[in-house]
């Protein structure tokens, strides 16, 4: 970042630069699973927000960098527009900002810190500001806000929590180390652990041990804690086959949609192909792994090309 505003100066400065404007302020603060670089990749990806809280699902992207966003949304079906501006002021934390009808000001700085290997803080605090004579909006504004962010941080914590264990698990992201950029590219970035060895699946032994549940009727799950994959019985000769983490940034494709050979991701709506296995067509290639069907047997290996 070439030049910003320290945080703690912000407030006084907006003061010094307009005098008779009224300031409020409020914070929220929590812990959260994941390291700060998967907190960050969460705050910056802004695919997720229609799917996983329901927000900005009418956003405008107006221009994109590695270190800044800057959004048009609206009010409703209202053409009342609100401009965000996103910024990455250095690792960890971040400004965001946007006037209401430009007599309202909201600058809020988000920041992430390491508490642990498995956890760490968010801390998120707003400044209000405008003249004084609009100063009872401020007391519904810092409510709306303080109550949008524990909303946003609880959605958020299947997200974080996923990540943060598939990290324990070896995996890796292409989209790492995160931007504004690279965390809004919807391409598979996630690079899974290697298979320590072959998993074979008995084509015979499609159980209820390893059916998914009861709605997902012809859904199995075969495979290790670190990685396994879902298998879609067609009939005795014919399977699809996902691996259970999604391609793109690691949710769990068993919380997906799925619809003949195709599953739709919950946490940002792409849609994936599974891997059709069958008496004609018995290998098959995909998301770095090889499908073998042969003599009662799915094979799964590492692709090592
Ligand atoms: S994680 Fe993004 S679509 Fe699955
Ligand atoms: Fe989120």
């Amino acid at each position: 970042m070439l030049r910003s505003i320290d945080k703690n100066y912000l407030a006084k400065a907006i003061k010094d630069f307009c005098k008779g404007t009224s300031v409020t302020t409020g914070n929220f603060s929590c812990e959260a699973p994941g390291s700060v670089q998967d907190l960050e990749w969460n705050h910056m990806d802004q695919s997720h927000r229609p799917f996983i809280h329901s927000t900005y699902s009418d956003e405008l992207r107006i221009s994109l960098g590695e270190n800044f966003a800057n959004s048009l949304t609206k009010w409703g079906n209202w053409p009342f527009f609100i401009n965000v501006i996103d910024v990455r002021v250095k690792e960890g934390q971040y400004y965001q900002t946007f006037t209401i009808g430009g007599l309202i000001y909201v600058h809020t700085v988000i920041e992430m810190d390491f508490i642990n290997d498995d956890n760490s803080s968010l801390d998120i605090s707003w400044h209000i500001l405008s003249h004084w004579f609009l100063r009872p909006i401020h007391k519904y504004l810092d409510k709306k806000i303080y109550k949008l962010n524990v909303r946003l941080q609880e959605e958020d914590y299947v997200i974080r929590s996923q990540r943060a264990l598939l990290r324990k698990y070896g995996y890796n992201f292409k989209s790492d180390p995160p931007d504004y950029c690279s965390s809004n590219k919807l391409t598979n970035n996630t690079v899974y652990p290697s298979l320590k060895y072959p998993i074979k699946i008995n084509i015979k032994e499609f159980t209820r041990i390893n059916a998914l549940n009861n709605k997902k009727r012809s859904l199995y799950k075969f495979g290790e804690k670190e990685i396994s994959f879902i298998v879609k019985k067609i009939s005795n000769i014919e399977f699809y086959i996902w691996p259970s983490v999604c391609p793109h940034e690691g949710a769990s494709l068993e919380d997906g949609d799925f619809c003949d050979n195709r599953v739709t991701c919950p946490w940002h709506g792409l849609n994936f192909t599974g891997s059709k296995l069958s008496k004609e067509k018995n290998t098959i290639s995909k998301y770095g792994f090889i499908y073998k069907l042969e003599n009662d047997f799915i094979t799964i290996s590492n692709n090592k090309s």
